[in-house]
């Protein structure tokens, strides 16, 4: 299979089985937004509560926020947003093209769509989507939607100090939407104009910063093997000189190899002390940290890591499409972590006529989703169940029998082995909980 092809039955089975709609596709679809449906959304909140796990509850030095998306707009300013934020863009002069493009997308200084070579002088565009606040449409009013969560921590650090009485080093961390008006937005939820990240700003001694950001790097590139990334389809690319900000002493990427070729799944970036000085510098609060010992005040310097939850989620789909031959048939399976498997647990009854069988799988359903995210289904012959719960991820199918009924006993199917072991229901809970983890 090509990878265009993987990428085709990726987006063609994300839609068929309720993963990724696009946006209003009733009205033909807008270009640059997505829907999670259904399990999509299951997924994508699984990516998140790992994520969350991981940063926060699991580490005793970072805590969480959940900033607005509206900020001051001098919050922008101070970021360098409202001057910087810009791509530099050019349309193709071909009158039958006219592609508006990234000045950074020519290839070999031709049109990617008609291999044309004439272009309008490059300019900046800056891609914060504005809003207007108040009654009152005047320049007064203009707000942005947030083209980056990590503001929201900055102008917050003070607050949470006073509030927990942290000390250094400790990290404040947030997910949330996050709105860039992308020039060429593409690659299915790849690259979007409404997206969401999770971010961590680390606050540390200047003379930890260096370690810090090791560390970081190192436990942001385990989350995603741990939770089941292929490690050849992963790697870390240190930024060039020329590419980091002026501020920056350090950027690293972690980049998954995407059909369409190794991309940025998150950066971790090593910041200085700019951010908070320059949002004491614009608004006038003093943000140093005073040592609680040394009494001595300084500015924090921060390490970054900042990732896409579509991303990561996009990621992880595309690492678990497999495809395998079983009795002659096609059998696609999504191998997920169990972490984020949508579904962990299908109840199946083999006869969906025989009231005995539906009454006792509908029993063990409701007594199972307590504890663990499952479903029912009887619309089906077994073979068939078995197909369309491999397709989603499904950890475990339990199958109910005519036997079930005497000795109490289910079939439990693991989903990658298709291997099948007889469990009795005193302890079913118990054997899926152990095996979820
Ligand atoms: N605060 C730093 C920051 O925002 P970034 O590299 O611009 O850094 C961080 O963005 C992450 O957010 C990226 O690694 C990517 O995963 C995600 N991201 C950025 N722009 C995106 C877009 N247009 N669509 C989807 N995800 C995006």
């Amino acid at each position: 299979m090509s990878q265009a092809e993987l990428m085709d039955k990726v987006t063609a089975l994300a839609k068929r089985r309720g993963f990724i709609f696009q946006s209003s596709e009733i009205y033909g679809g807008l270009n640059g937004a997505w829907d999670y449906g259904p399990l999509g959304v299951e997924l994508k909140r699984n990516v998140k509560n790992a994520w969350w796990q991981s940063t926060v509850h699991f580490r005793d030095d970072v805590v969480g926020l959940d900033a607005a998306i509206l900020m001051h707009p001098r919050t922008w300013e101070a970021s360098g947003h409202t001057a910087n934020f810009a791509d530099m863009m050019v349309d193709c002069k071909n009158t039958t093209c006219s592609r508006r493009l990234r000045a950074d997308q020519l290839k070999d200084g031709k049109c990617p769509n008609c291999g044309g070579t004439a272009f309008t002088p490059p300019r900046a565009f800056n891609l914060m989507l504005k809003t207007s606040i108040g009654a009152m449409e005047d320049s007064s009013s203009v707000v942005y939607l947030r083209p980056e969560t990590a503001q929201g921590i900055f102008v917050n650090f003070a607050n949470v100090i006073d509030a927990t009485h942290r000390r250094l080093p400790f990290g404040i961390a947030q997910i949330g939407k996050s709105f860039r008006n992308e020039i060429t937005p593409g690659n299915f939820t790849f690259r979007t104009r409404e997206f969401e990240q999770m971010e961590i700003e680390y606050f540390c001694p200047p003379a930890q910063a260096a370690a810090r950001y090791d560390e970081w790097i190192q436990s942001r590139f385990a989350w995603y093997t741990d939770l089941g990334l292929r490690k050849e389809n992963l790697r870390l690319r240190p930024h060039e000189k020329d590419e980091l900000a002026h501020y920056a002493a350090g950027c690293t990427d972690v980049e998954y190899n995407f059909p369409f070729g190794w991309s940025e799944l998150e950066g971790i970036a090593n910041r200085g002390d700019y951010d908070l000085k320059q949002h004491s510098k614009f608004s006038g609060k003093d943000l140093q940290y005073q040592d609680p010992v040394t009494q001595e005040r300084f500015f924090p310097h921060v390490i970054e890591p900042s990732g896409g939850c579509d991303r990561s989620t996009l990621a992880f789909l595309v690492d678990a499409y497999h495809e395998e031959t079983v009795n002659d048939a096609l059998r696609v399976v999504l191998k997920f972590h169990p972490k984020l498997s949508p579904i962990k647990v299908a109840v199946l009854p083999l006869l969906k006529k025989n009231e005995g069988i539906v009454a006792l799988a509908k029993k063990i359903k409701s007594g199972l989703q307590k504890d663990i995210v499952c479903v029912y289904d009887d619309t089906a012959a077994i073979g068939k169940l078995y197909r369309r719960q491999d397709e989603v991820g499904t950890v475990f199918c339990v199958t109910v029998d005519v036997q079930s009924l005497e000795d109490k006993k289910v079939t439990v199917r693991d989903r990658d082995t298709m291997q099948q072991e007889r469990i009795g229901l005193e302890r079913l809970s118990e054997y899926l909980k152990e095996k979820l983890g």
